[in-house]
């Protein structure tokens, strides 16, 4: 679609169209919250557990949640709807509003700015799947409330640089010696058949995939821990894989040009990706 529609601020504009003023505490500090949603059939996917993120979010940094559920799945809708691709990515942006700069909130009440548009959802193709990706490996340079979907991105935007100038998918990040996650997704590791996530804390987002996958794999009977994992560990793991709304879960088979287990696609692996398309297609049922 050349110009799809998107939602700004109360209403549908042409995405060439759509226009903030300069003051926007988002565009001068990235003082706001963002939210990715994966559209399948035209139907959204996990819509509750995004939109309780979003809300935390929002409580996180003080910015008043400017619509209730059923308002932000209105407007959610109004977007999709105007949109010809079955299976979309809807991107939620909210920033605390417009004000003369001064880094602290301005004392007076501001009204958030409110943008939603949506693409045609790219996952990963079938050969990349088959194959699996090779990422990286860095230290986590970013702050220390990544539990926040922040629109300040600096920190991820350098990791994915990173990873995009090593030709690889992905940058797996270490703080300290200890995995935190991908530039934007989260990393798990399997070994003698257990998964592992590190716990959700600050030093992660808590991705709604980190949750589906839990589920998955208390329907499956693959056991599950949360706990910190050390870099060795990720080397000598028998699988990594990453998760996100846009790869859902994606098998990694090299990190900094090591491989990983047997350098292909394992077993809990392939389970969970089965186990993911079957909770897709029950949600579209
Ligand atoms: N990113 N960690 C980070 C830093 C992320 O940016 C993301 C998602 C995730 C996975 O979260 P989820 O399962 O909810 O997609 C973890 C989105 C896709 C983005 O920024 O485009």
């Amino acid at each position: 679609m050349q110009d799809p529609l998107v939602y700004l601020n109360g209403s549908m504009t042409p995405l060439s169209e759509a226009r903030i003023p300069v003051l926007d505490r988002g565009f001068i500090f990235g003082d706001g919250v963002y939210e990715v949603i994966p559209i399948y059939g035209r139907k959204l996917f996990r819509a509750e557990h995004h939109l309780a993120r979003l809300f935390r979010s929002l409580a996180k940094i003080s910015i008043p949640n400017p619509h209730d559920k059923e308002q932000w799945l209105a407007l959610i809708q109004d977007v999709i709807d105007a949109h010809p691709a079955d299976d979309q990515m809807v991107y939620i942006h909210v920033t605390r509003g417009v004000a003369k700069r001064g880094h602290a909130f301005p004392k007076e009440a501001l009204t958030p700015t409110v943008f939603i548009m949506t693409n045609p959802l790219v996952l990963p193709s079938a050969a990349l799947r088959a194959s699996g990706v090779p990422c990286v490996s860095m230290e986590d340079q970013r702050w220390l409330h990544c539990e926040i979907k922040s629109i300040s991105l600096l920190g991820n935007v350098l990791a994915a640089q990173n990873a995009a100038e090593h030709g690889v998918v992905e940058a797996i990040q270490f703080r300290d010696g200890w995995l935190t996650e991908a530039s934007s997704s989260n990393v798990w590791i399997v070994k003698h058949g257990k998964l592992m996530a590190p716990p959700k804390d600050n030093l992660i987002l808590e991705g709604i995939r980190y949750r589906l996958i839990e589920e998955l794999c208390a329907a499956g009977g693959i056991p599950f821990e949360a706990r910190k994992i050390a870099r060795e560990e990720v080397f000598a793991a028998d699988e990594v894989l990453l998760s996100s709304a846009t790869k859902e879960v994606l098998p990694v088979v090299s990190i900094d040009g090591k491989t990983i287990g047997n350098g292909e696609p394992g077993p809990i692996y392939k389970q969970l990706y089965e186990a993911y398309q079957a909770a897709k297609a029950a949600q579209a049922a």
